[in-house]
């Protein structure tokens, strides 16, 4: 096992920083007095985190390998120590499943799940040798229980849920925990540019409710948490010193959790159709 000075401080990798709740969490670690490794996929994006103290700026895209070996040998060169990683990149994809193409499907689970597995698998040796290390996974309200129209992103977020839970049996004996932090809506640029939808025109048979849908959203939006809010509920996460796996982020996400556990499954997916314009109850 290596040795690893406690006393020096700690040192979280993040990914996804350019913007939203990754860049959110990189300031609340360095505001910590953590030494952060605040990674990206262009680091251009950097802004004010480059200038910070005891932030190194480093590339990273979680679907290319080569980019992570070169972000975590910076991180142990830099720093001599990874204490917490913090796999936020993500995008959402939202629309039906009919229509999307094979690509926009690989790019959702290379970049939410695979993303995720890539930089695990990257980490691990470290965390290991130092017999300590906790992964903090973003996953989503969208990974516990689902909305219409986006079945493509439940999917992905519902393997980081289960993913990040089963890992643990694997790494408790060597010091390490997994968990992960399901936001309700947090205001990013999440449902601006980083969106994306399943199909290219509005000639799919699913166009009519999918317009009911995105109708019903735009007049419902609001309440959502700021980055900062999420942001600090990911540093309880990586610092509370628990074996506690899920942290749900977001009074709106605490709703939906608790209706959906107050309800059977027709009741709930009835709910989700009349909140979402969809009519009442499912008759198929
Ligand atoms: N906002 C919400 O309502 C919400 C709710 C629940 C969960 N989440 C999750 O929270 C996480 C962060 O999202 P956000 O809300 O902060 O949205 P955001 O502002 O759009 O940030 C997403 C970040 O992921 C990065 N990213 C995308 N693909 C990447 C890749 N291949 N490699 C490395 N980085 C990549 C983006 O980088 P570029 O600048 O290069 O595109 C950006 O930095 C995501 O996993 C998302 O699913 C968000």
């Amino acid at each position: 096992m290596q040795t690893t000075d406690r006393s020096s401080p700690k040192t979280v990798l993040i990914t996804g920083c350019s913007s939203g709740i990754g860049r959110a969490a990189a300031h609340r670690f360095a505001q910590a007095g953590w030494q952060v490794v605040a990674t990206m996929r262009d680091p251009n994006q950097a802004g004010d985190l480059a200038g910070l103290p005891k932030v190194l700026v480093h590339a990273l895209d979680v679907t290319d390998q080569g980019s992570i070996k070169a972000a975590v040998d910076a991180t142990l060169s830099r720093f001599g120590r990874l204490d917490v990683v913090i796999n936020n990149a993500g995008f959402g994809l939202f629309g039906p499943f009919e229509p999307a193409s094979d690509a926009v499907i690989e790019r959702q689970f290379a970049t939410n799940v695979f993303g995720v597995f890539n930089v695990t698998r990257a980490v691990l040796p470290t965390l290991r040798a130092q017999g300590a290390g906790v992964i903090v996974n973003i996953a989503s309200v969208g990974g516990l229980t689902t909305l219409p129209f986006n079945s493509l992103y439940h999917s992905a977020k519902y393997a980081v849920v289960g993913f990040t839970e089963a890992l643990n049996h694997e790494l408790a004996d060597f010091g390490v925990r997994a968990k992960f932090v399901a936001p309700g809506g947090v205001a990013t640029d999440f449902a601006g540019r980083s969106l994306s939808v399943t199909f290219a025109d509005d000639s799919h048979p699913y166009a009519a409710n999918v317009a009911k849908a995105m109708a019903a959203w735009g007049s419902r939006r609001g309440g959502y948490s700021s980055p900062e809010q999420t942001a600090e509920v990911i540093f309880t996460a990586a610092t509370d010193g628990t074996r506690q796996v899920r942290y749900v982020a977001g009074a709106d996400a605490e709703a939906l959790l608790a209706m959906r556990a107050g309800t059977d499954d027709a009741g709930y997916l009835d709910r989700m159709r009349q909140a979402f314009g969809l009519g009442g109850q499912i008759t198929a």
